[in-house]
Formats: C-alpha cells, sequence, structure tokens
C-alpha cells in the first residue's frame, strides 16, 4: 500500500519535472548538447530587490533569477497545438544563426514547424541554419505579448522590446553582444555561455554554438572559459551591456528576451 502510494508519488513528481514540454518534444537520440554546470550566480526573485539588481548585477555581472514572475497564460499559448492552430498562418522572418551577416528568409509559422526547424547536426553550419528570434512584427503578434509579463526589474531610463523565438534542439547563436536585457526560457532548456566586454572570445562566426561547444570549449584553458548556466523554463537571465554571450538550445525551446534600450 504505501509502496503503491510512494511510486504513485513519484511519477507526479517527475512528470511535473519532465512532461511540459509543451508539444515541442524532441526525440532523446537528437539530442547533442547537455546542461552544463552554472558559474553564474543564481538568486530566487523573492530575495532579489530592484535596489540590489541594481547595485549588484545591473551594470557588473549576469544573475540567473528563479519564480520572478507566474507567466503560465503566456506558457498556455505557446504550446505546439496553440501556436500552429492560432499563428500557423502568420508569416515570420527566419535569421541565419552566425554571429554577422543576418541572411533572412520569411516563411508561415507552419511551414518553419513542420519543414524547416530541425535538431542541429554537428555538420550544419550557423549561416546555413535559419532560426526564428526577434524580428516580431508587434501589430500581429500584440494578442501573444501582451500576455507576457516581463522581468520586475528595470534599468534607469532604459525601456524593454520583445524578441521571441521557437528553435530546434542544438541551435542557439554564436557569440555576440549588445545591449542589456532578459532572456527567459518558456520550453525546453537553454545553456548561456558569457564573458565580459573585455574578454574577447576566440570563434568563427560562422560556425555555430554547438560546433564550439565540441570543438572549442573542450580545449579551453580554465582561466579563459566563459560564465555559464543553463536555464530552465519559467527562469530568467539578465545579460549586462555589451557582455559577449553564445547560447545553445538543448531542447526544441520556445524563448523570450527583453532587450532594454
Ligand atoms: C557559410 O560559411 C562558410 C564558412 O565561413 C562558407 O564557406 C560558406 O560559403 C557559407 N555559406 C553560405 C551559404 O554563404
Ligand atoms: C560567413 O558567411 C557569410 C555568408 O553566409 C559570408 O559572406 C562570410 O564571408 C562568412 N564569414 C567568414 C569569416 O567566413
Ligand atoms: C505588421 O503587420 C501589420 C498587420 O499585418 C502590417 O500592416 C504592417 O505593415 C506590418 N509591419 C511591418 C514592419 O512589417
Amino acid at each position: 500500500m504505501n509502496m503503491k502510494i510512494n511510486l504513485s508519488l513519484l511519477t507526479l513528481a517527475l512528470s511535473a519535472v519532465w512532461a511540459d514540454d509543451g508539444g515541442w518534444h524532441t526525440d532523446e537520440d537528437k539530442l547533442l548538447a547537455t546542461p552544463g554546470p552554472c558559474t553564474i550566480e543564481v538568486r530566487d526573485a523573492e530575495d532579489l530587490t530592484q535596489e540590489e539588481f541594481l547595485s549588484r548585477y545591473a551594470f557588473s555581472q549576469p544573475v540567473v533569477i528563479k519564480g520572478a514572475t507566474d507567466n503560465s497564460a503566456f506558457i498556455n499559448d505557446c504550446k505546439r497545438e496553440v501556436m500552429l492552430k492560432k499563428y500557423g498562418a502568420k508569416v515570420i522572418r527566419l535569421s541565419s544563426a552566425n554571429t554577422y551577416s543576418y541572411r533572412k528568409v520569411d516563411v508561415t509559422l507552419d511551414k518553419y514547424v513542420q519543414e524547416i526547424m530541425k535538431p542541429q547536426t554537428l555538420g550544419m553550419l550557423g549561416n546555413e541554419t535559419f532560426y526564428w528570434f526577434g524580428d516580431n512584427n508587434y501589430t500581429e503578434w500584440q494578442e501573444l505579448f501582451d500576455k507576457y509579463i516581463p522581468p520586475p526589474y528595470s534599468l534607469p531610463g532604459l525601456t524593454g522590446v520583445y524578441s521571441f523565438g521557437l528553435a530546434g534542439a542544438g541551435t542557439g547563436v554564436p557569440f555576440h553582444f549588445h545591449g542589456p536585457g532578459f532572456g527567459e526560457v518558456i520550453y525546453g532548456r537553454k545553456r548561456w555561455f558569457m564573458l565580459p566586454p573585455e574578454k574577447t572570445p576566440h570563434f568563427h562566426p560562422n560556425r555555430t554554438t554547438l560546433q564550439w561547444l565540441y570543438e572549442d570549449y573542450p580545449e579551453l584553458h580554465p582561466l579563459d572559459g566563459p560564465l555559464e548556466c543553463t536555464i530552465n523554463q519559467g527562469e530568467l537571465i539578465y545579460f549586462p551591456d555589451r557582455w559577449w554571450h553564445g547560447t545553445l538550445n538543448i531542447d526544441t525551446s520556445v524563448f523570450i528576451s527583453t532587450f532594454l534600450g
């Protein structure tokens, strides 16, 4: 009897951890990227005030923040079935997943999901991989964006602009930098690699983060290694102004960034 109860509790707990991929399933054998260690500070939003965010992180270092918002309404609309039904016919703009030369392609969301979005293989180059992140037409995506509760931290005088994305397992953007902001994972897991502005990483702008992980990362001297952390559903990462970062989606992932400018 006890055993039975324990087993069903265990099943319940495990399904809470694993089950909700929102329908964005990836076959286990297609997963080439793995989560790594977390060397970025991790904080609970409950214990992190806006004041401390400003003094400790905003201008000086990245931070992972747990439990900042309850985005369940938004998360529900990002399920595969819901997105295809509501928005499948919408035209989205894909970017090539390399550092500089962003080639763009317009396709319907339906075509992207059914035909283009695939787990990344090691042989594919970044400039030849198409990826949906950003270039979102705010008028067309307003209904969805209105449901998103943004990170409850801010930088003086700056406002947020959203970039929404959906991409296959193993995809990501190689090292680059821009202004400050937040990234949040809606489904899947995303591994972030970060370096301060003065520590330019060594990377080829057309190779993928996955190729970098397999070929360059193991060779790094410990002192040259980036800070890193894998972000799970509902977690935020803050990237300060001009910090280098490369991203890697472990699973088929849905994500949104709030760029501050
Ligand atoms: C992608 O980048 C590689 C290496 O830089 C280059 O050889 C190749 O021609 C590029 N592919 C396209 C489609 O531009
Ligand atoms: C990267 O690929 C683009 C085209 O996709 C090409 O124009 C550029 O020369 C490549 N860069 C390098 C460093 O090979
Ligand atoms: C955004 O979408 C609206 C409605 O479909 C359209 O009228 C507008 O031209 C689009 N804007 C851009 C910049 O593409």
